[in-house]
């Protein structure tokens, strides 16, 4: 080829290589909180569902949460959303970049003056954010913060337990909340890999805003020895959620989970007494024990008050899941955003489902692993089993001050 042909056809590869490299660079270059929506200029009126998170574009007011119910949006006041959008506009239309400055491009009044003209402007320095908070607010959005810095927070909330009682479920109805920012898999850092530190345990978190609480579940820190004193140390305000159930299903809940992992094991019946034909229920059996819920949270009271710690009924959460969920809001001091509308009864799956999944928008039920049939087991291994149960179910209504009637 020709020298110079070859310089061309060189600097222009390298010109389309770095052409690509900034375009792909840019188009990911979305904070955490723009990737969902923000307020256009006009918009008006109540949030509903035929808005579109896509068409409304950034005027300095983050809305926040993947879902596609408005009314669960969270708005945050945002400077650099504005920036960036400026900075995407100059880019779009092929104009010098370089008059942007680091100043933020005043946000719009999103909602209009007081005399309803929506072509008003404001500063982001006369709009104060109280004012703005409160204008979302009286729109029906959940705001929960100004503070625009999105980082990754130690739990508030922690999912403590009894396994198989319900928790995930609990975990995924709480999701639904705009407040909630909850970890998708157990952590297991108090129980499994509190050697690997804090900052560790940070990074398996979420992000989240100021005024947003983390959630994390983990059910087996309510039955390991040595995590109360953990949370304690390093959570020392943490509220504590705890379901339980009845202790018999919940038993044969953990033996079915575990047989399904290990396909060999040997009968229920076979297992839960310390000699087949003894009748003497094995306390130290694992789903058998994990049942004993005084003598757990004897452990916990020893660390946290009782007021810093709320039960939640397991049974009921399947039945009415709305009225636990608001008592949970309410112990939270969360706004009532999760009622009845939240949830339909799957009838195939023989439990109540999410209307709408926080980030999908649809219908969402657990996997199946939730929910699965329990093997047989005779009456009289129930009523042995009940009988056992019954004085430390006793002591654990009295701990709780509350009879769940198992
Ligand atoms: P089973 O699978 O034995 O029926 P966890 O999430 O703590 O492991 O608890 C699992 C249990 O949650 C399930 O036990 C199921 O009974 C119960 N559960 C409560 N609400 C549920 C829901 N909406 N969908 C499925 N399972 C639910």
């Amino acid at each position: 080829m020709h020298p110079p042909r070859r310089l061309c056809s060189l600097l222009g590869g390298v010109f389309l290589i770095f052409f690509c490299f900034f375009y792909v660079a840019d188009h990911f270059d979305y904070r955490y909180y723009v990737r969902t929506a923000v307020a256009t200029q006009d918009y008006e009126g109540q949030p509903s569902q035929e808005d579109d998170p896509v068409r409304l574009t950034a005027l300095g007011h983050a809305l926040l949460n993947d879902t596609t119910d408005p009314s669960h949006w969270t708005v945050v006041h945002d400077r650099r959303v504005a920036r960036d959008k400026k900075r995407r506009q100059c880019k779009k239309k092929y104009a010098k970049c370089n008059k942007l400055s680091t100043d933020p491009e005043p946000p719009l009044n999103v909602f209009g003056d007081a005399n309803g003209d929506n072509n008003s402007t404001s500063t982001g320095e006369s709009l104060e954010d109280a004012s703005l908070s409160s204008q979302f607010a009286q729109r029906g959005y959940t705001v929960v913060g100004t503070n625009v810095s999105a980082v990754r927070r130690l739990p508030d909330v922690l999912i403590i337990g009894a396994k198989k009682s319900g928790t995930r479920a609990l975990l995924a109805f709480l999701r639904v909340h705009p407040s909630i920012r909850a970890s998708g898999p157990e952590i297991h850092y108090f129980d499994r890999f509190y050697s690997r530190g804090l900052s560790w345990y940070r990074s398996q978190l979420p992000l989240s805003l100021e005024g947003q609480l983390t959630v994390e579940k983990t059910p087996a820190y309510f039955t390991t020895p040595g995590v109360p004193a953990r949370v304690k140390a390093d959570l020392p305000t943490a509220r504590l959620l705890l379901v339980v159930r009845n202790p018999v299903t919940r038993a044969l809940s953990d033996y079915t989970q575990s047989l399904s992992k290990h396909r060999s094991r040997r009968a229920f019946e076979e297992l839960v007494f310390v000699k087949s034909s003894s009748g003497l229920v094995n306390s130290e059996w694992g789903p058998i024990s994990g049942g004993l819920y005084a003598k757990h949270l004897k452990r916990w009271l020893a660390y946290f008050p009782r007021s810093s710690i709320h039960i939640v009924s397991g049974e009921n959460l399947i039945v009415d899941p709305a009225a636990e969920l608001c008592k949970v809001q309410e112990f939270l001091g969360l706004r009532r955003v999760i009622t009845d509308k939240h949830f339909f009864f799957n009838a195939t799956k023989g439990f109540p489902c999410l209307v709408k999944r926080e980030k999908t928008g649809r219908p969402h039920c657990l996997g199946s692993s939730k929910g699965r049939s329990h093997p047989p087991v005779s009456q009289t291994t129930y009523n042995i089993l009940r009988d056992f149960y019954r004085p430390f179910n006793f002591k654990f209504y009295k701990m709780i001050g509350q009879n769940l009637h198992w």
